[in-house]
């Protein structure tokens, strides 16, 4: 059961000056919840907060910080049900999803509590030459300092740890900005951070909208900006200053399935059923564009769309459902009209491609132009597309014919052929014999071309979060 309604933070403390903003169960379109919204004054108190918190979050000893992630970890599992639920509530994720998000999220502040007691430096040899004797070189990493955080409605719990647990690991107090439409889980976290002895100032939680979040973007008193989201990513790095700029900006992941896979067809489908359309294919990293070797390629199109007719849409809140709704109903219009446009130009459909509201049938086309926006945008809902490919090299011609590059996936059994993708693919992480979409959240995250800037995964954020700090000492 969600609360009533749910206050914003700012220096740490819960504030409910109003009631502003409406939030709605996703499935069934009814007030879910809501939440109060903070004005600008409280935009400017936050981020004066977090700039008195520099000094005192950098002096908040790596066990200090290492306990308030721990806590985090605890007070979530001991609250697992709630903030699935919430999850399940107010971004419409199926039961099951949103039960795993919260394994992710839990694991993340496990993650970052390790990470927090390990941020090392170096020892560097300066006697390189005579004149140099007795010199010696030394770093550490040593925190940025204040910083600013925008999350997406897709992951509204696993992408705000993504920002939130590793800003606490590397000592930046934080201003976070939650997706409008999902508010809650980072609400939660908010909830939960206020219970510990972080420094006041450290964090503020604002449920702001786009508009009024500029001085997040803009204000030069942040040391990073951490977004991710769509394409307005670029021109936020475009106003953002002297700060550094992480974008993650999503893609349309490509998979791609070799000749030798006949014999583990059930395995693959199980898996590209599962990576197009898990949360409604509300995923940066959800398999978009299919790409199989033509021996297998009516097999695998004849098994797809049978397991794909299977899958059981309707309310996220029943264990048995797969598909929920899309976020609003214009998200699913919008892709509704590309899959429209890509029929039009000659895309045959195979299965789904009905939509009532914002539900949208799980879709599978082929014969889909190469220019058409179903394949080349982001789909960002539950469609796939497939391609047959005879050479290989072409398997990775297709899948580079993009302007995206965040994760792809192959199978096969061919060690060659795993090292050409590693080698080949313009991409920021390459995953075989699984789907684009895996993703364990220490590992670097990130793509190249217009899927954005800069890894995620703890260890990479809190490089990202810290900068180097050289000392020289000369023997006296
Ligand atoms: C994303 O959609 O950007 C994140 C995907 C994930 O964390 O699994």
């Amino acid at each position: 059961m969600l609360k009533k309604a749910y206050p914003y933070y700012l220096a740490n403390q819960p504030q409910q000056p109003n009631t502003d903003l409406a939030v709605l169960d996703k499935y069934s379109g009814k007030l879910a919840t809501r939440v109060a919204v903070p004005d600008a004054k409280a935009v400017e108190k936050a981020i004066t907060a977090a700039v008195k918190a520099t000094t005192p979050m950098r002096n908040f000893k790596p066990w200090a910080r290492q306990a308030v992630l721990q806590h985090c970890a605890q007070r979530f599992t001991e609250r697992r049900d709630e903030l699935a639920e919430a999850l399940c509530i107010e971004a419409g994720k199926p039961i099951k999803d949103s039960t795993g998000e919260v394994t992710r999220l839990i694991e993340m502040f496990q993650i970052a509590a390790e990470e927090a007691v390990r941020i090392n430096g170096e020892t560097l040899n300066l006697e390189l030459a005579s004149r140099l004797d007795g010199y010696h070189g030394y770093t550490k990493r040593v925190p940025l300092g204040p910083v600013s955080f925008i999350t997406p409605f897709n992951f509204p719990l696993n992408l705000v740890a993504h920002k939130v647990a590793p800003a606490i690991a590397a000592g930046c107090p934080f201003v976070l900005k939650p997706a409008e439409k999902t508010p809650i889980g980072a609400l939660i976290i908010g909830e939960v951070l206020a219970e510990t002895d972080l420094p006041k100032g450290a964090f503020s939680i604002l449920t702001l909208d786009g508009k009024h979040a500029a001085p997040l973007v803009e204000d030069e008193r942040f040391k990073l900006l951490s977004f991710t989201g769509g394409q307005v990513g670029w021109e936020l790095k475009a106003r953002a200053g002297r700060k550094k700029v992480v974008l993650e900006l999503g893609g349309n992941a490509a998979c791609i399935v070799d000749a030798d896979q006949g014999a583990h067809l059930d395995r693959v489908i199980e898996r590209l059923v599962f990576g197009a359309f898990y949360q409604s294919g509300q995923s940066c990293i959800g398999v978009q564009r299919i790409y199989a070797h033509a021996d297998v390629y009516d097999a695998l199109k004849r098994k797809l769309v049978a397991a794909t007719k299977k899958l059981k849409a309707g309310d996220p809140k029943k264990k048995d459902v797969f598909l929920g709704p899309m976020i609003d109903e214009a998200a699913a219009e919008r892709l509704h009209d590309w899959i429209t446009e890509a029929k039009k130009a000659g895309g045959r459909i195979l299965c789904g491609g009905k939509r009532n509201g914002n539900m949208l049938e799980a879709t599978l086309m082929e014969d889909v132009p190469s220019d058409a926006k179903a394949n080349r945008q982001e789909a960002f809902g539950p469609f796939a597309l497939l391609a047959p490919f005879r050479k290989f090299s072409d398997a990775i011609a297709m899948v580079n014919d993009s302007d995206f590059g965040l994760q792809a996936g192959i199978f096969t059994d061919s060690l060659d052929h795993a090292m050409r993708a590693w080698n080949e693919l313009e991409q920021g992480g390459v995953i075989v014999n699984d789907i684009p979409s895996f993703r364990v959240d220490n590992m670097p995250y990130g793509g190249i071309k217009l899927s954005g800037l800069g890894r995620e995964g703890v260890r990479y954020a809190i490089e990202d979060m810290t900068e180097v700090r050289l000392m020289v000492m000369r023997e006296s």
